[in-house]
C-alpha cells in the first residue's frame, strides 16, 4: 500500500509542466544554450567556467564556496578560470596531450577543482579517485587506465605503488614535499610561474573527458568512460531536477571520487552558473546542519544514509539551526525510505526528492520533479527525453506492477560511451536496444518506478558501490584466509553492510583478534568503506562446480531464506 502521497507545492519552478514537455522535448532543444552551438568549438570546461568568467555580470560571482576544518576560501568564476588555465599550462609543460589520462587522488579542496578543469582544458581525460582508497584500489585503477600523470598530496603518496605503475610518468604534489626528483612536480611552485591564459583545446562532443571507476559483481572495478556531450544532460537536469536558478546557493554532499560528486558536484551547478558549496572533512550531523545554516544553502543534494543519520540525531538538533533559506532537497544513491520523506516534511517543511541514476548513465534519469506529486518509496518518473521501462531477460517490455529489469532506451546524452579497455563488458549492458541497469523495479499504472533491489551481487553500503570480488580478492591475500565469499547484509542505517564468510588456512584459529586483523587488512589495503563489518568463519564456502563462489546462497543463509536450487554446488 502507498504511504500518503505528497502533492507538489506552489512554487516558481523552472519546469512547470512536465507532461507537456515529455511529448514535445528533443535533446537538440538544449543545444541552443551552449556557445558551441554557434562556434562549433566544444569543451565542457569552457561552458562550466570560462563562459561565465567572460561575462562581465558573472565573472566576479562566487563559484566555489569552500570550507573544511581549518580552511575557508571562495573562488569566483574568474578565479577558477585563471587558475585552471595556469594548471593547464603546467600540464602542457609536461607534455600532456589530448586523450591522456590524468588522475586526481586528493581530498576535496580548491586545488582539486582547479586541477580538474585544468585537465579538461588540455583535452585530457580526468580520473578522480576517492581519497579513502588504499594501495590496492589505487593500483587497480591507475594500471587499468594507464594514467600518465597523477595529482596527489604528500600524505596520500604512500598509497601510490609507483613500482607497479610503469605508465605513470609524473606526479604533481599538492603540499610540501621533501624529496625532489624527476618524477615529482610541485603544484604551488609551478602554478606561481604559469601563465593565466591558455589556449583551450577544442574537442568533439564525443571526445572523452572523464573516467569513473565503479564496481560490478565480477572482476576488478571498471572504468566508465564519459564524453563532453554529457554536458547537455548535466545542464538540463540542473534546471529541471535541481531547479537551479541564478541566485541559488547549492550544496552537493558527494565526493568527486564518485559520479554524483562530478555530474552534480561540478558540472550541473557550474554549467548553470550558480554558487557551489564544497564542504571538506567528515560527516557529523552538527557539521552538516551548520553548513546548511551558515551558507544559507537553498538547494541541497544528498544521500539516504546521511539523511537517516540526521533522523537518528534527533529533533532537538534540528531546532538549533535556521534552514529558512533551504527550498529544495534531493537524494540519490540508495532507496530513500518513505519514513525519511515524512521526516523531511517535519524537519525542513520540505519534500525530499528522490533521483535514480548510475555511474554508467552519467546523469539523472528517473526522478521526483519539484512540480510533481511524490509517492514516497518511488524513485519517480523518467525525465523528458528518457524512455524507461521494465523488461525481461530478453529485452521485452513487461506490463505494469510486475517486477523485472529496470531498463532505459539507449542513446541519451550523458550515457557512458565505453568501459575502458573492456568492449565486451560494455556490450553486455545492452539487450535489444535497452540499457539494462542491473536493478530490479516495477512501474505502476501511472508511470512511477519503484526500486526493488540489485539483480547482481553488487553491494550498496551507505550509497557507495562495492564489488564483492574486490573485497574477496583482498581477503584471500591475508595469510590466515583460505577462501572468502562476500555479500551485502541489510542494515537499517547503511542500507547494506559488508559481510564476509571465510575459511581459515591450516594453523589458524578463529579469535576476535584475528578477525579484527583481517578486517584491518582490508581497510588499510583496499579502503575503509570496503572493509567487512562482519566476518564469519566457516568450514567451507559454497562454490559451483566451475569454482564460482555462490554468493546468492550465502545471502540466503544469512537472511534465513529458502536456498533454492543448489544442484550446481560443488560436492
Ligand atoms: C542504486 C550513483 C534506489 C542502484 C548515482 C544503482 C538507487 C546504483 C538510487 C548506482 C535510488 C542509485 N533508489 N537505488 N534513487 N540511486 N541507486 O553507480 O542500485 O554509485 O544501480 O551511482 O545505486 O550506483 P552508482
Amino acid at each position: 500500500m502507498d504511504m500518503q502521497r505528497v502533492p507538489a507545492r506552489e512554487g516558481n519552478y523552472n519546469l512547470k509542466n512536465y507532461d507537456e514537455l515529455r511529448s514535445t522535448f528533443k535533446w537538440e532543444d538544449v543545444h541552443k544554450h551552449f556557445s558551441w552551438n554557434e562556434t562549433g568549438k566544444v569543451n565542457i570546461a569552457y561552458e562550466a567556467i570560462d563562459r561565465h568568467a567572460e561575462n562581465p555580470e558573472k565573472k566576479d560571482k562566487v563559484a566555489l564556496l569552500y570550507s573544511a576544518p581549518g580552511r575557508e576560501e571562495s573562488l569566483t568564476f574568474s578565479d577558477i578560470s585563471k587558475k585552471s588555465n595556469q594548471f593547464a599550462n603546467v600540464l602542457k609543460k609536461y607534455d600532456v596531450q589530448k586523450g591522456d589520462r590524468v588522475f586526481l587522488f586528493m581530498p576535496r579542496s580548491p586545488e582539486f577543482y582547479v586541477s580538474f578543469f585544468g585537465i579538461l582544458k588540455t583535452g585530457a581525460i580526468a580520473g578522480p579517485l576517492f581519497e579513502a582508497f588504499m594501495e590496492q584500489a589505487v593500483r587497480d585503477r591507475l594500471q587499468d587506465s594507464e594514467a600518465r600523470v597523477l595529482i596527489t598530496t604528500p600524505d596520500l603518496l604512500e598509497r601510490v605503488p609507483q613500482e607497479d605503475l610503469p605508465d605513470l610518468e609524473k606526479i604533481i604534489l599538492v603540499g610540501n614535499r621533501s624529496e625532489p626528483s624527476d618524477k615529482y612536480i610541485d603544484f604551488y611552485e609551478e602554478m606561481e610561474v604559469a601563465s593565466e591564459s591558455f589556449d583551450i583545446e577544442w574537442v568533439d562532443l564525443e571526445d572523452g573527458m572523464l573516467i569513473h571507476y565503479t564496481s560490478g559483481s565480477t572482476g576488478k572495478p571498471k572504468g566508465v568512460y564519459h564524453v563532453h556531450n554529457a554536458m547537455i544532460q548535466h545542464y538540463v537536469t540542473g534546471q529541471w531536477v535541481l531547479d537551479l536558478k541564478d541566485d541559488d546557493v547549492y550544496w552537493c554532499t558527494a565526493d568527486p571520487g564518485w559520479v554524483t560528486g562530478t555530474s552534480y558536484g561540478v558540472f550541473a551547478p557550474w554549467l548553470n552558473g550558480v554558487t557551489n558549496v564544497i564542504r571538506g572533512g567528515r560527516f557529523t550531523p552538527e557539521d552538516w546542519y551548520s553548513t546548511l545554516d551558515k551558507h544559507n544553502v537553498t538547494v541541497w543534494y544528498t544521500a539516504p544514509t546521511a539523511l537517516r543519520m540526521l533522523v537518528s540525531a534527533g529533533e532537538g538538533l534540528v531546532k538549533k539551526y535556521d534552514f529558512s533559506s533551504l527550498r529544495h532537497v534531493l537524494s540519490v544513491g540508495e532507496p530513500l525510505n518513505p519514513e525519511v520523506v515524512t521526516w523531511g516534511l517535519k524537519a525542513f517543511d520540505l519534500r525530499i526528492h528522490d533521483t535514480w541514476w548510475m555511474t554508467e548513465t552519467g546523469a539523472q534519469l528517473i526522478v521526483n520533479l519539484p512540480s510533481e506529486e511524490i509517492r514516497p518509496g518511488s524513485m519517480g518518473k523518467p525525465i523528458p527525453g528518457i524512455e524507461a521501462s521494465i523488461v525481461d531477460n530478453e529485452g521485452n517490455e513487461i506490463p505494469p506492477n510486475q517486477m523485472g529489469n529496470l531498463a532505459i532506451k539507449a542513446g541519451w546524452p550523458s550515457m557512458m560511451r565505453a568501459i575502458w579497455n573492456n568492449p565486451s563488458k560494455y556490450d553486455s549492458y545492452f539487450i535489444n536496444g535497452w540499457y539494462v541497469s542491473g536493478d530490479s523495479a516495477y512501474r505502476d499504472e501511472d508511470g512511477y518506478f519503484w526500486f526493488q533491489g540489485r539483480l547482481d551481487d553488487v553491494i550498496n553500503t551507505s550509497g557507495e558501490r562495492v564489488g564483492p570480488f574486490e573485497v574477496e580478492s583482498k581477503l584471500i591475500e591475508h595469510p590466515a584466509v583460505a577462501e572468502a565469499g562476500v555479500i551485502g547484509k541489510p542494515d537499517p542505517q547503511r542500507g547494506e553492510i559488508i559481510k564476509a564468510f571465510i575459511t581459515l588456512n591450516p594453523g589458524y584459529q578463529e579469535s576476535d583478534e584475528l578477525l579484527e586483523d583481517i578486517r584491518q587488512f582490508v581497510k588499510t589495503g583496499l579502503s575503509a568503506h570496503a572493509a567487512p563489518r562482519e566476518i564469519e568463519v566457516r568450514d567451507s564456502i559454497p562454490k559451483t562446480r566451475s569454482g564460482k563462489i555462490m554468493r546468492r546462497l550465502l545471502k540466503s543463509w544469512e537472511l534465513g531464506l529458502p536456498t533454492g536450487d543448489t544442484s550446481t554446488l560443488e560436492s
